[in-house]
């Protein structure tokens, strides 16, 4: 079956023919890719066509498509009877592994999804807090939580509106977003908002406004400002090319949100 084949059926069943917004061409043009086949550093699409896959499942898949290793402990957990939905050993042994590479994470929470994570994270960070605001930057994606998926408003005020339909405005309302690589922005908000800031969110890699990098000491600047103002940083490494650096290990943010974590393959230690 062709790619425009695959794409009219999924058309009728999934809006916008895909299962997540970053999936979808309608803002940049374009058709979404129908991949049936990976192997190593190459997928096909359902026309035949062979592509250099720089996504790699947007971080989980390292060392690439259908690595035996990998193919061969997937098999081994499958055979072993697969999914409890209870603690098993297999879970315990990554989370320490991933404690001992990123040394600057005490505790862990695994999750299904990057929504789930940002906001968890923010949950928390408002529990720790007793502060409701966040804040955000303009073109950082975090998943479609509610608080997540809001814009700046126009003018100085700098009011957050709802980026979807279906969100509320006083929901968004909690979201203050700034300009990336702007410190001065997060400063203003910050002044603006003492004591009332719970977490800033923060791609340390901004992969969704097309893999746009930090500049020199902004980073390091976000870090010093929200520690002084008692804010909590999330970084959201949910897209972060692996190309990025090890921030969440030297930088240290009061919370981490990855894909790909420790830059080591999720599979046996
Ligand atoms: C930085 C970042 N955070 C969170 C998410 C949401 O992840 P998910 O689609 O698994 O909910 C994405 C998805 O692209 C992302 O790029």
């Amino acid at each position: 079956m062709t790619a425009a084949t695959w794409r009219e059926r999924a058309a009728g069943l999934f809006p916008g023919g895909v299962n997540s917004p970053v999936r979808a061409y309608r803002a940049v043009g374009g058709e979404p890719p129908i991949l049936v086949r990976g192997k190593g550093a190459e997928v096909w699409d359902a026309d035949g066509h062979r592509y250099l896959d720089y996504v790699g499942a947007f971080g989980p898949l390292l060392l690439g498509h259908a690595q035996p290793a990998v193919v061969a402990a997937i098999r081994e957990a499958a055979e072993a009877g697969g999914s409890f939905g209870a603690t098993g050993p297999g879970e315990v042994r990554l989370a320490e592994l991933i404690r001992e590479r990123m040394p600057s994470i005490e505790r862990l929470r695994f999750v299904n999804s990057g929504t789930e994570a940002a906001m968890s994270a923010l949950r928390v960070a408002r529990a720790a807090t007793g502060r409701e605001l966040v804040i955000k930057f303009d073109g950082g994606y975090h998943g479609h939580a509610d608080s997540l998926l809001v814009e700046a408003g126009s003018g100085a005020a700098t009011l957050s509106i709802p980026g979807s339909a279906g969100v509320a405005a006083a929901v968004a309302a909690q979201t203050l977003v700034a300009r990336y690589n702007d410190l001065s922005s997060i400063e203003r908000l910050l002044a603006a908002n003492e004591g009332k800031v719970a977490a800033l969110i923060v791609e340390p890699v901004a992969a969704n406004m097309g893999v746009v990098t930090p500049s020199p000491g902004f980073l390091e600047g976000l870090r010093r400002l929200t520690a002084a103002s008692g804010t909590l940083l999330i970084f959201d490494e949910g897209s972060a090319p692996t190309v990025a650096g090890p921030t969440s290990s030297t930088l240290s943010p009061r919370l981490a949100t990855s894909t790909r974590p420790g830059r080591s393959p999720a599979t046996r230690s």
